[in-house]
């Protein structure tokens, strides 16, 4: 039976049932639902909208529904429309008249509304904590490979020198700037829509900071249309976890590089890599490929969210019922990459002669042979070109800035000595760049030190 059933004089077709119905996916918000409806009864006892004694009849009442459903004495009815329907329903079967007291000055478009904003304030804490983590594994890793030498890159080509610890210590940063991004959405989540009603409020004095207080929300939504209207919360949360997904995915490219024969500067653990069915040497970096993989799937969340939204005029319209399944997933995709990502990172194991020998071939230190000129009074476009005669000469004769006798350096430069050698060496290359945001091993050190203090406040 169905809650408009007086206006009705047909059942629903069962098939449009199911299209209709939102319980597949919205019954996991169960408990938001039955906090939300507490918080409401409690406001509505206490203004004086129903008896006080009805009111903790259906709290008691609800609690009891909560408790039952968690623990498995009572299933929700995948038949039912929706969870707000299947648990006042429920409410009414074990209060009889009372139960039916509860939905007095509500809707449930405030009720989903609420439901949803409290459902998601903890997905994001949670989501806040795991990133924290990855956080705290790549400064650890940062300060143990603080000195380690390895190529860095542009247009994917050997560069100039950096560290490993540099290197992580990157996707450190944008972590934070995720951590800073995600309280942003939980801000704007943190608004209570109760009281707003269908679209219009209510002609019963409610005291809507009275439920806002209850159920902990810092600030309550200011207009009726925009409280049972507004997803931007969602669309900013799908947001926020596309550019997180960015970032995992990023990495998850330079992982599965890392771990190819051609660079070998890491191996994954064997709990974080697969084989082949047919090719026995292989080792697959699996988990860093899906994660790369499964951003297509939250930025693809973030669309549907856009979609919906963007043509609706106000206020609720059931066109919004699909917010949840998107953000839902983009929570849950979000949660699951982490959990895997975190501990593959943690236990992949570092391989530092790799790197090392990586850099040594690049001609990484170029620049800083360039420098060498400079610092001895040649102008830096004469010194670059200087260089750049010689990196020629090198890979003419198959060897290295640091190998080639100083003889053929003096040919190309009057200018340069001996001490070019000490000025080449990849760990003086690194070391000398100590500016703040730079390599050098002490600030990687230091940026740890900081990042770990930030996290942990
Ligand atoms: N299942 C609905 C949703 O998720 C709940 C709100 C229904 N409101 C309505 N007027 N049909 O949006």
């Amino acid at each position: 039976m169905k809650l408009w059933a007086g206006r009705f004089s047909k059942e629903a077709d069962k098939k449009t049932n199911d299209f209709n119905s939102s319980i597949s996916f919205d019954s996991r918000m169960y408990r938001e639902d039955i906090e939300g409806s507490i918080a409401h009864a409690e406001m509505i006892g206490e203004c004086g909208i129903i008896e006080k004694s009805e009111a903790e009849a259906i709290i008691k009442g609800l609690e009891g529904i909560l408790a039952d459903i968690d623990s498995g004495a009572l299933t929700i009815d995948p038949d039912a429309e929706d969870i707000h329907t299947f648990i006042e329903g429920e409410l009414t079967k074990r209060l009889g008249q009372t139960g039916k007291r509860l939905h007095t000055a509500r809707s449930r478009n405030d009720q989903v509304a609420v439901d949803i904003r409290l459902y998601l304030k903890k997905q994001i804490k949670e989501i806040e904590t795991q990133v924290k983590e990855l956080i705290s594994v790549l400064c650890d890793k940062a300060e143990q490979y603080s000195d380690t030498v390895m190529p860095g890159y542009t247009h994917l080509q050997r560069a100039q020198p950096i560290t490993f610890g540099h290197h992580l210590m990157a996707y450190a940063e944008m972590l934070l700037r995720d951590i800073d991004r995600l309280r942003g959405a939980y801000r704007h989540t943190d608004a209570m829509p109760l009281g707003s009603g269908a679209l219009a409020t209510t002609t019963y004095p409610i005291d809507r900071t009275i439920t806002a207080r209850l159920l902990g929300f810092a600030d309550i939504c200011q207009n009726s249309l925009d409280g049972v209207s507004d997803r931007d919360f969602c669309m900013e949360l799908a947001s926020v976890l596309s550019i997180i997904m960015v970032h995992l995915s990023r990495f998850s490219e330079e992982i599965i590089m890392w771990c190819s024969w051609e660079f070998k500067f890491v191996e994954l653990d064997d709990a974080f890599s697969t084989g082949s069915s047919i090719m026995p040497q292989k080792k697959n970096p699996d988990i860093a490929e899906l994660v790369r993989g499964k951003s297509g799937r939250v930025f693809g969340d973030l669309m549907t969210l856009l979609t919906v939204m963007k043509g609706i005029a106000l206020a609720y319209n059931k066109d919004m019922q699909e917010d949840k399944e998107a953000i839902f997933d983009a929570v849950d995709t979000v949660k699951m990459c982490l959990t895997a990502f975190t501990p593959m990172i943690d236990t992949m194991k570092v391989l530092p002669g790799n790197m090392r020998r990586a850099a040594a071939k690049g001609f990484i230190n170029a620049t800083d042979c360039a420098d060498y000129l400079v610092k001895k009074g040649l102008p830096f476009r004469d010194a670059y070109k200087a260089t750049g005669t010689l990196v020629a000469l090198c890979i003419e004769k198959n060897t290295t800035l640091e190998e080639l006798p100083i003889e053929e350096y003096k040919n190309v430069c009057e200018t340069f000595d001996e001490g070019v050698y000490e000025a080449i060496s990849l760990e003086n290359c690194v070391n000398g760049r100590k500016v703040l945001g730079g390599p050098a091993g002490e600030n990687v050190r230091a940026q740890a030190k900081r990042v770990k203090e930030l996290i942990s406040e």
